[in-house]
């Protein structure tokens, strides 16, 4: 009696139990993956910039530059080629083009209603994201109006409509807001039904944090100086909270969000899983500007390998339950993939 209870317990576990086995060969541990990496998951955002024939790099995102609107189409066209669905554009324009109104913002001739345009007409069968943001239009560099130092919340959302629908005109496919305002979800989709774009997409960026790691991004855009010493938190969220990013998610989903970004990315991920545990839609993920600089720091110090770091990186995100993640390396990684990585 006693030495078949014994027997019994051991047919729980070890040594009849040999974890190992199934990781014995790269055939047998391509058999078993759980998760898998294709250039169907990633998005490449790409800057843009006036002029032609132009390319400035970014400094703290070594590979990444600002792209004249003639080199964004030859990029986009290469995205497309290696199978990334889709692009997001993000524009770096001239600082007298800024005020504190982020006119620009709403100019239909703008860089970004130039640069879908131009992309449409000659890249066929790829998603154009655009931002809805006032950030890189705004002399103070906040993605919103400014009164008395704080964030106006409803005067903001009517001009984040206008920039959508002047987008969605220019053929934008999704529109991201990335803003963080209160009720812009709503009445972005209203605005885009109202002018004829029921077919736009609205992907929200639902639980964006006031985070560290966006800072060679404002580089890039050239909002850091006017930023200053300002922060976004109180509109972006505060990064002590999680309970918090599912009442944003699920208020975006009931405005009529088709699509969830949560961002930043690696440091995030206990997020995207829970709000992909809890909504059952489409949810993305961001790796964000200070993600991509410090793998690409660590790698040309040889602290790392670039390469691998990015792969690992990026199934970590499909680990959590991204539907697809933006990441700067996307164009290196689906080359990468196409290899057989
Ligand atoms: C602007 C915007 C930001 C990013 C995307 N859209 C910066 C910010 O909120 O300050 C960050 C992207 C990145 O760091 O890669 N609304």
């Amino acid at each position: 009696m006693a030495s078949m209870k014994k027997s019994i317990r051991e047919n729980a576990g070890f040594p009849r139990v040999r974890l190992r086995r199934n990781r014995k060969s790269v055939w047998s541990r391509r058999l078993v993956a759980e998760n898998r990496l294709s250039a169907d998951d990633l998005i490449l955002p790409l800057f843009v910039t006036q002029g032609e024939n132009k390319k400035t790099p970014v400094a703290m995102m070594p590979g990444v530059f600002r792209l004249s609107v003639d080199l964004a189409v030859k990029k986009i066209k290469e995205a497309k080629e290696l199978g990334i669905p889709a692009v997001a554009i993000f524009p770096s324009i001239d600082a007298k083009l800024r005020d504190a109104k982020a006119s620009e913002a709403v100019n239909a001739k703008n860089l970004i209603c130039q640069t879908v345009a131009a992309v449409k007409k000659s890249v066929s069968d790829i998603g154009i994201i655009t931002d809805v943001a006032l950030d890189p239009y705004t002399s103070h560099g906040q993605d919103g109006l400014v009164k008395n130092g704080e964030i106006l919340n409803d005067e903001t959302v009517e001009i984040l409509c206008c920039q959508a629908v002047i987008q969605a005109r220019a053929g934008a496919d999704i529109i991201a807001p990335s803003d963080m305002m209160d009720g812009r979800i709503g009445a972005l989709r209203d605005a885009l039904d109202a002018a004829g774009f029921e077919a736009v997409q609205i992907m929200s960026y639902a639980a964006k944090y006031a985070s560290n790691f966006y800072g060679p991004f404002r580089d890039a855009v050239g909002s850091t100086k006017n930023l200053g010493k300002a922060d976004k938190k109180t509109y972006q969220m505060d990064f002590a909270n999680s309970n918090e990013a599912l009442r944003e998610v699920a208020l975006d989903i009931a405005e009529g969000a088709d699509m969830i970004l949560i961002k930043p990315g690696m440091p995030y991920l206990d997020i995207l899983w829970r709000v992909r545990e809890t909504f059952h839609v489409p949810v993305f993920s961001y790796q964000v500007s200070g993600e991509y600089a410090m793998i690409k720091a660590a790698g040309s110090l040889g602290w790392l390998d670039e390469k691998a770091a990015f792969y690992e990186s990026l199934m970590a995100f499909k680990r959590a339950g991204a539907t697809g993640i933006f990441t700067y390396y996307a164009i290196e990684m689906a080359r990468e993939l196409r290899g057989g990585l």
